[in-house]
């Protein structure tokens, strides 16, 4: 477990999960990583899959419990996994989305991600 981190995200994961809740970074190995968030209660209420290879990152997975959404879990929770992927030398992070999942898109569009040039499928790609 790490304590939060002091940004503006942070601050939004600090009010939604006072005043004990955290993010933690765990490799799993293999080049493959997880992102929790955690309750003050220690429940996992959100998580975000993170593989690493050749200098890019995919995510993948990213969830946030039902009655947990809208309270800035899963911004976090991508910033958190970009940050991480960054650390370790990854230069892209890249996710699919569904052309129908206007939530997460508009999640991943305000992180700095946008549709593949050319498209390819439903990948969307972030520099890191
Ligand atoms: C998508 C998901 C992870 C968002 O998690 P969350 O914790 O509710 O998201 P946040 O509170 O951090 O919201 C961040 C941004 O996402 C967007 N967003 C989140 N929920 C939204 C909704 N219901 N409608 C529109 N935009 C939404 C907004 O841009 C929001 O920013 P804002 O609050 O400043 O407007 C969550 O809804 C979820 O688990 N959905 C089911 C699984 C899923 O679709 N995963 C993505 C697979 S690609």
């Amino acid at each position: 477990m790490t304590p939060l981190l002091d940004t503006r995200l942070g601050r939004a994961l600090r009010t939604a999960l006072a005043p004990a809740g955290s993010v933690a970074f765990t490799v799993l190995g293999d080049g493959r990583m997880e992102v929790v968030a955690r309750s003050a209660r220690g429940r996992a209420v959100g998580r975000i899959r993170v593989e690493l290879s050749e200098g890019s990152a995919r995510l993948s997975g990213l969830r946030v419990a039902a009655l947990w959404r809208g309270r800035g879990i899963g911004r976090a929770l991508l910033e958190r996994a970009c940050a991480e992927a960054a650390a370790r030398g990854a230069r892209v992070a890249a996710l699919a989305v569904s052309a129908r999942n206007g939530a997460a898109r508009r999640l991943y569009a305000d992180g700095g991600f946008a549709a593949r040039e050319p498209a390819r499928g439903e990948e969307w790609l972030r520099a890191l």
